[in-house]
């Protein structure tokens, strides 16, 4: 007989149906000794929360969180809103003795993400943050590869993280999304937003970051805020761009906007090494481009491996050779690991902890591009 694993969602916009629906598919999928149970789903405004929990088949709604928290029939608490709310919903759940898979970025700074690891570490629960690219079967491959030590010594890590959707000087700050335009509730703009991502698969991939030099810029100073009804100051970065050096000594270069026009959600990433180079995707996400130098010189060059295997991460669980999957497979993965984890009582990478890394390099970048100078994390 499984074990129940009984989750309590709070927020049910875009994260909340990525997390919904890897709840619900996991076990068809995966063997595991828990099962997720979508016990409750928490959100303000209970016509809504009550359709969300109809349609993805939660057995209760909440709309104050905080009893949420505390109801004794929840075993994990899932947080799915603003990062403006991820600290006090995890000191709350943390000190019901929940445990908390937390969406990224962990925290809106460093001192509150201190204060999350403090809180769930003392509470001695089990815990993650959804930094899913990890989860890409393509980039778990990467991490294999380099791993290995196939690529030999490693020089250079570049990513990137495009969109074009806040162009328009039209688009409000604040409300279903565009809370990330607003920095009392998103912490920064594109660095806590995205780069945030590129920066924890770095850091995954590639150890840790020594010290960053950024550049940041809004283009857009004023946008109307649609609590206030007033045209007020924009306190987000709308692109940034920064070089690091790692611990291991190879240099790195990052860029993010929402300024780039024609780019919905390009994150790609490129290591070169002494022996070989990786390169990845996401709109091409189950593909991962390497290059071997070592390779026979008429017959060099680079090969694009359709990761789709039964013995690349993750695929043996899916369809058969040749069949890719998608973004919300990365969710699901998580969930697996989550749950394969607590079976075997070790930690779900990313833990809180480790996010926290990424919360440190972040606020260095936007302290280096505060003070003009290069900043150590
Ligand atoms: N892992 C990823 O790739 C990824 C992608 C997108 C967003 N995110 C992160 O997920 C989080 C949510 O982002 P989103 O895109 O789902 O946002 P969203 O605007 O689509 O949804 C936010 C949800 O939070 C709810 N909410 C807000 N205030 C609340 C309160 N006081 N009590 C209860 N519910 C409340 C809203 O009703 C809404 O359902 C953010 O931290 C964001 O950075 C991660």
């Amino acid at each position: 007989m499984a074990k129940q694993l009984r989750i309590g969602m709070i927020g049910y916009g875009f994260m909340g149906r990525t997390h919904s629906n890897a709840y619900r598919r996991v076990t068809n999928f995966f063997d595991l000794e828990y099962h997720p149970v979508l016990q409750a789903v928490c959100a303000r405004n209970a016509e809504q929360v009550q359709a969300f929990a109809d349609r993805w088949g939660y057995a209760s709604i909440e709309t104050d969180w905080r009893k949420l928290v505390e109801r004794k029939d929840i075993d994990a608490i899932d947080i799915c809103t603003p990062n403006n709310l991820h600290k006090e919903m995890a000191l709350a759940a943390a000190a019901n003795g929940k445990m908390i898979l937390c969406e990224k970025p962990l925290s809106m700074n460093t001192a509150e993400g201190e204060e999350m690891v403090a809180a769930i570490e003392k509470a001695g629960v089990a815990n993650t943050v959804w930094y899913n690219y990890r989860r890409v079967p393509a980039v778990t491959l990467a991490k294999q590869i380099i791993d290995s030590g196939k690529l030999g010594r490693i020089f250079h890590y570049r990513a990137n993280f495009l969109q074009d959707w806040t162009i328009s000087s039209d688009l409000p700050q604040g409300g279903a999304a565009l809370w990330r335009l607003d920095a009392a509730a998103a912490g920064s703009g594109v660095t806590g937003d995205l780069l945030a991502h590129c920066i924890d698969t770095a850091i995954w991939l590639n150890g840790s970051i020594a010290n960053v030099s950024a550049m940041t810029e809004t283009f857009i100073k004023e946008r109307t805020h649609t609590l206030t009804g007033k045209v007020e100051k924009v306190g987000i970065d709308d692109a940034c761009a920064f070089l690091c050096r790692f611990q291991n000594g190879s240099l790195g270069l990052f860029e993010s906007t929402r300024y780039a026009r024609g780019h919905k959600a390009l994150y790609t990433l490129e290591i070169n090494g002494e022996n070989a180079s990786i390169r990845w995707d996401l709109h091409d996400l189950h593909r991962l481009q390497w290059f071997d130098h070592r390779d026979e010189g008429i017959v060099r060059g680079w090969r694009s491996i359709h990761v789709t295997d039964s013995d690349h991460p993750y695929m043996k669980a899916w369809w058969v050779p040749g069949l890719q999957i998608g973004y919300e497979h990365t969710f699901v993965h998580q969930v697996a690991d989550f749950l394969q984890c607590l079976a075997e009582g070790k930690p779900c990478s990313p833990t809180f902890r480790e996010a926290l890394e990424t919360q440190k390099v972040c606020d260095a970048v936007l302290s280096s591009a505060a003070s003009h100078q290069w900043k150590n994390v």
